[in-house]
């Protein structure tokens, strides 16, 4: 099936028209740029339900440094179709003035786990994430929403969120996709160039080993030439997060990971 054929909903009237009326619904929220860890989401979500929905929506209010959001890729053409070779998932791609109608006047907020670690590096990013994934929740009325263990504060405040809310869609964690050397999969690997893309196979090994410290592990990375925003033992996991040198020719590129620290296996 091409790129095109796949049943694209723009609005919330062609989504009407394309939701599945009977049987149970799995939600993959997204922002493109597609890739094996996405993917992987997908699979579980066409295992799991009668039907899966992806949406794809760079999601301007989370995005904390302009320049990011105007080097996120774009890639639809090209995750329409990884999409068509999974089976039929329906694509959910609203624009920008659908979902903030509301100018971002109403917001989420979580008071709590929200303002540390990434929250604290990125102020508004969390609020942006929660109120966009609430839209986006509300909108797809899916049985189970499938979210990434890559993005472990993300995935912890959506349950937060949804228990808080009483909201009816199931919230289910999956495993982090990683590449051969274990950095892992992430829509800005991309950015990299080849010799900032060696490096990043350090920076995962340097998270993974739970040997050091969580300060040992930063004070390597830095001799590494990072710049870390930070490396901390939080909620069984130690979570990091890191700028990749720009090496010369290269662009300087944000990269957050975790790894369990004890039972492995355990979702959050
Ligand atoms: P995005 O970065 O596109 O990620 C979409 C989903 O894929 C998230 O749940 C993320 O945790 C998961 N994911 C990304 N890389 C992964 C990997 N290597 N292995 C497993 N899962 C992975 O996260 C977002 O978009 C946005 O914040 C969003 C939730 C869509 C709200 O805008």
């Amino acid at each position: 099936m091409s790129a095109l054929t796949l049943p694209v909903a723009r609005d919330l009237a062609d989504w009407r028209r394309l939701r599945p009326r009977h049987g149970t619904l799995g939600f993959v929220p997204t922002m493109g740029a597609l890739h094996a860890g996405h993917l992987s989401l997908v699979r579980r979500a066409l295992d799991e339900n009668d039907a899966c929905v992806v949406s794809i929506f760079v999601n301007p209010t989370q995005f904390d440094d302009p320049g990011d959001l105007a080097a996120y890729p774009k890639t639809f053409d090209d995750d329409c179709a990884m999409l068509a070779e999974l089976g039929t998932p329906l694509v959910l791609a609203p624009t920008a003035d659908v979902l903030y109608a509301d100018g971002y006047n109403v917001r989420v907020s979580e008071h709590a786990d929200a303002a540390e670690l990434e929250g604290r590096h990125r102020p508004g990013h969390f609020d942006g994430m929660l109120t966009v994934v609430l839209k986006l929740l509300n909108i797809a009325g899916a049985h189970r929403a499938y979210f990434g263990e890559k993005d472990f504060q993300q995935l912890r405040l959506v349950r937060t969120m949804v228990e808080a809310l009483f909201h009816p869609t199931r919230i289910v964690g999956c495993p982090t996709v990683r590449e051969h050397d274990g950095l892992a999969m992430s829509s800005r690997n991309r950015r990299l160039t080849p010799a900032q893309r060696r490096l990043a196979g350090q920076w995962a090994a340097l998270l993974a080993d739970t040997s050091l410290t969580a300060d040992q592990a930063a004070e390597r990375l830095v001799g590494l030439g990072f710049a870390v925003d930070y490396v901390a033992d939080r909620w069984d996991r130690r979570l990091g997060a890191v700028h990749v040198p720009t090496l010369g020719d290269g662009r300087q590129v944000r990269l957050i990971d975790n790894v369990p620290l004890a039972a492995p296996g355990r979702r959050p």
